[in-house]
């Protein structure tokens, strides 16, 4: 049974602790008061309880560390809070460490979707959405944009990962009449990225009079948006996307990469000397636009944040937390859940 927009009583957000899943979550307590949000994060090496610590006192936000593959856990959290609805961000996500170590992405991507997929169904979810990626469709060429009816050719295996739990998702839709959404977003951007990700890495290279690494000619385009965006696009299809559908989510900003990169050594006064052009990644997807209309036309959504804005935050943001990004790429953080939660 599909519930209606105003009596989600337990959100489950899987992979809260990562970059998107933290700012969705202080979107979502803030616009939905009263509701009761659970976090379920394996703490990989991109999950990090310190993006959430403003969060953390807030009476309606609960945090569990487990794996969406693990079936008995996830029964159990199931178990207790009967959830209405799920967000799934838990992911393994960089297309890099997918080329260097295939192996947890599907574990988590694809095993781990079809577990809570499994569990949802067992016990009645009312929402299950599916946060996935333009990378799905595969590359472009020099012109045109991916809507959702684009044929799903993934290049790499982080892409063919997540490909794969969108058909999972589409499977349980259709086999098992549970409620699913699917987003697919393009490019994020904005606070609290892992800086592995392209944009944080050259802020944080520049930042320490690092070369940034620019991969093959530097001219692959993405289409980046401001994750605050995505959030609002994925708590606007949440609510009242139409199940079963797929929504495409851009932020109309396609920019090549060395434009980027040159952009950001501008805004922190720092000399192109510093670009480094490096051995290109394999598959290296060359384009991505997304169609957003469907979204648009359906859901009023529409990307709120100017690139100019947006990119301007974002460089002052790694520029004020430095502490955060530093500790980050020391490993000091790793004892933090320890301190925080005991093990638990
Ligand atoms: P991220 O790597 O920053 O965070 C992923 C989070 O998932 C981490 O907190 C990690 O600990 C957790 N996690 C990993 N494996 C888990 C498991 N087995 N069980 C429970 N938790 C687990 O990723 P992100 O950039 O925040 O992306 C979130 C989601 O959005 C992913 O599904 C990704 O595919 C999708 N997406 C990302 C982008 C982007 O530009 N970053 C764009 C479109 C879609
Ligand atoms: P990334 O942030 O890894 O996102 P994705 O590959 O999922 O789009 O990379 C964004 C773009 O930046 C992509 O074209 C690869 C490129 N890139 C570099 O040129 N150098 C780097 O060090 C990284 C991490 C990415």
């Amino acid at each position: 049974m599909t519930l209606t927009n105003t009596n989600f009583k337990t959100v489950l957000i899987t992979g809260g602790a990562g970059f998107i899943g933290n700012n969705f979550i202080r979107l979502f307590l803030e616009r939905h008061k009263g509701v009761e949000v659970v976090n379920l994060d394996k703490l990989t090496y991109a999950g990090n309880l310190e993006s959430l610590r403003d969060i953390e006192s807030n009476p309606s936000y609960h945090f569990y560390k487990g794996d969406i593959a693990d079936d008995a856990f996830v029964r159990r959290l199931f178990n207790e809070w009967h959830f209405d609805a799920v967000v799934n961000f838990a992911a393994e996500s960089h297309v890099d460490r997918s080329i260097l170590g295939p192996s947890a992405f599907i574990d988590t991507n694809v095993r781990g979707t079809m577990t809570l997929l499994e569990v949802a169904r067992e016990f009645g979810v009312g929402r299950f959405l599916q946060v996935s990626t333009d990378e799905v469709y595969g590359s472009l060429g020099a012109t045109g944009k991916f809507t959702e009816l684009t044929h799903i050719a993934p290049n790499s295996p982080y892409s063919a990962s997540k490909a794969s739990s969108d058909f999972l998702v589409r499977a349980w839709w259709k086999t098992f009449d549970l409620p699913t959404l699917t987003t697919r977003c393009s490019n994020n951007y904005g606070p609290y990225q892992f800086p592995e990700k392209f944009i944080p890495l050259m802020i944080a290279n520049a930042m320490q009079d690092k070369n940034l690494p620019i991969y093959g000619d530097g001219m692959n385009v993405r289409d980046w948006i401001y994750v605050d965006d995505h959030c609002d696009a994925i708590d606007a299809v949440l609510y009242n996307g139409k199940i079963g559908e797929i929504y495409n989510i851009g932020g109309g900003n396609e920019i090549p990469n060395i434009e980027m990169a040159k952009l950001i050594l501008s805004k922190l006064g720092k000399p192109e000397t510093l670009l480094e052009y490096v051995k290109d990644r394999p598959g290296h997807d060359r384009r991505y636009a997304m169609d957003s209309s469907k979204i648009e036309k359906e859901l009023g959504w529409k990307p709120a944040k100017a690139f100019s804005e947006g990119i301007e935050l974002t460089v002052k943001w790694y520029l004020d937390n430095e502490k955060w990004w530093k500790r980050i790429i020391s490993g000091e953080y790793q004892d933090y859940y320890k301190l925080q939660y005991g093990g638990r």
